[in-house]
Parts: C-alpha cells; structure tokens; sequence
C-alpha cells in the first residue's frame, strides 16, 4: 500500500517513516499549497536524507506537466537525494510522450551524477486523456513500475459526481469497475503494478477495505492510504491469507504429482486441480513470497 505524505509537513513525513506502509510517497502536488511548492522540495530532499526509511519504497509526487513547477521538482529532488529516493510519480498523465519527458529528463540526470541504480517511475491515471492512452502509458518506457487509479481526480475530468468517490453514490454496481479493469488489464500486459488511488474518508475503515478487496479482485497489488488510520485495513486486505496460500501450495505440490503419474486434472478435496488452476494461485504465491510468508 502507498501512504500519500504531504511534502510540507515536516510532522506528517516523520510519522510516515515510522508508520507500517511498505511505500510512502512524498507530495509537492495537490497536497500542497501552491506557495508553499518551492519550500517542500527542500523539506522533502532533507526528510528522505535524515529519516530512516528502511523497508520502505521512497517516492515523490511530482507536480504535473501543465505547471511550471515539474521540471524543477524532478531536478532539485533527484539531483540532491537519488541516494535516498527509488521512483517518481507523474499524475496526471495523458499519454506516453508525457512519461518520456520525465524519463528523458532522468537519464540525463543519472548520466551527469553517474548514477547507476535506475530511478523508477510510477503514474497516475486520473485524465479521461489517460485513460483513454492507458495501454501505449503502460507500455511507454521500462523505467515505468506502476500504473495508479487516481479517482478523485478522473471523477473531475469525466464529470462523475462527487458522491461516487464517497461510496454513497447509490450507483447501480460500482462505478469504478470499467477504469480499474482497464488499468488492471494495461498494467498485468506490462508487468507493472496496478494500485488503487484514494479514498478520503478516513473514518469510514469499512467502506475502505471493500474499496480495496475491489481493487484486489480484479488484480490491483495496493491502495493508497492517505492517512494513518489506513495502513492497516489495506495491509490487512493485500497481505495474502495463510490459509489460502496453504491450499494454493499444496495445489502445487498435489498437481505435480499428477503431472509425474500422467495425470493432467486430478481432484483435491473436492476441487479439480489442472494446469489453468494452478496458473491461478501464482499470483497469490508470488504476493506471499514477496510478503515473506
Ligand atoms: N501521513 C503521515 N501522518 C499523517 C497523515 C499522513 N497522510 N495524515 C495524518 N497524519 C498524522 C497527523 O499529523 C496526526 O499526528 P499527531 O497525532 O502526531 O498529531 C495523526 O496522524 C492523526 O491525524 P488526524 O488529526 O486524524 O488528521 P489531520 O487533521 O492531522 O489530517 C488530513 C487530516 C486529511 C489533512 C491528512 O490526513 C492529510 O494531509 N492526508 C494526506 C493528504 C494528501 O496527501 N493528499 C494528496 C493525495 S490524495
Ligand atoms: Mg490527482
């Protein structure tokens, strides 16, 4: 899951350090003031230098292409603390020329400081233009990681009521379905991350964890918490179940000695097992393996 920090607050980065999310992005973007832009680059370089961020990815959203603040937020930040710092994330991103202008700008960057370990970038599709370009996005550049459902911004940009993202629409079905399906499909084809973006409640933990068992269901890895009283019920929906992992590693082990007695579907406790079900329950072993279980 990804705690969204806004990159003003000195107090809100330290907590982030110390919180359980296994990634934290700082924000120059809608979290801060625009006044405040040119200051927090600066509270952003020193928090991700002094802080101890260890188990942590570390990343900074950017301000978007359209402003005059971007080129600098990615040269002052890379430039100063790329030791200290793995991805950057572009919102609002239209199409791939836009994620080939902080690519381009990167590996100029890496070049003149020598960098060698390669700055990953992340995006946020939250424009209709985005959505619409999701598939040439995804695949735009190796350097992308993850492909971000920003709904609070894609409501704007569609025009879909605010009520949606409340969760209090009364929309028949959920309204996030096709945008997720699609980002899940172009994110899995290019074997990045598909995560899902905000949900601002922060009181309502139910409403939260169905949002991100929705988002698990159709493939996303993560969501966002924006605010402490999150980390958990995300945590707790994208860890894998040790009960379903038991049973998808004994389908493993049942369906190999199948395979050696010639037998290509066998029965496990009711259930047939065959090569389609095993694929299934890969993705599930992988998340367990990389949750250490
Ligand atoms: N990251 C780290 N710490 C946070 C935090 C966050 N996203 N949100 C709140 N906290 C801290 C607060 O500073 C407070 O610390 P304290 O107990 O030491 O005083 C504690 O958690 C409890 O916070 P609370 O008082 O319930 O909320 P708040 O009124 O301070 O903050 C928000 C509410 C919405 C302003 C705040 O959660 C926030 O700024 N969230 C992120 C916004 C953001 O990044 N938006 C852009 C992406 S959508
Ligand atoms: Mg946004």
């Amino acid at each position: 899951m990804q705690l969204a920090v806004p990159g003003s607050s000195e107090k809100m980065m330290s907590k982030a350090a110390g919180s359980k999310a296994d990634h934290v992005f700082l924000d120059l973007e809608d979290a801060v003031a625009p006044k405040e832009k040119v200051a927090s680059r600066r509270k952003i370089i020193d928090a991700l230098k002094s802080l101890d961020w260890t188990g942590k990815t570390r990343c900074v959203r950017i301000n978007d292409l359209t402003t005059q603040w971007a080129y600098e937020d990615i040269i002052s930040v890379v430039e100063e603390a790329h030791e200290h710092l793995d991805t950057i994330m572009l919102p609002k991103a239209r199409s791939a020329s836009d994620v080939l202008f902080v690519d381009t700008l990167l590996s100029q960057i890496e070049k003149k400081l020598k960098i060698e370990r390669r700055i990953g970038i992340e995006v946020l599709i939250e424009e209709v233009e985005g959505m619409l370009n999701v598939e040439e996005i995804a695949f735009s550049t190796p350097r992308l990681e993850a492909l971000i459902f920003g709904m609070g911004d894609y409501s704007a940009s569609q025009g879909i009521d605010p009520k949606v993202i409340a969760g209090k629409s009364g929309y028949p079905g959920d309204a996030w379905h096709y945008g997720r399906w699609k980002i899940a499909v172009a994110a899995r084809a290019a074997k990045i991350d598909a995560i899902d973006g905000p949900f601002p409640d922060f009181r309502d933990a139910e409403t939260y964890s169905e949002e991100c068992r929705r988002g698990l269901l159709l493939g996303f890895v993560g969501k966002w918490a924006i605010h402490p009283a999150q980390i958990e019920p995300a945590l707790s929906v994208f860890t894998p179940d040790p009960a379903a992992v038991a049973k998808a590693r004994r389908m493993v082990e049942v369906y190999a000695q199948a395979e050696k007695d010639g037998l290509g579907a066998i029965a496990m406790d009711g259930e047939m097992v065959d090569a389609a079900t095993v694929r299934m329950v890969q993705d599930i072993l992988q998340r367990a393996d990389s949750a250490g279980l």
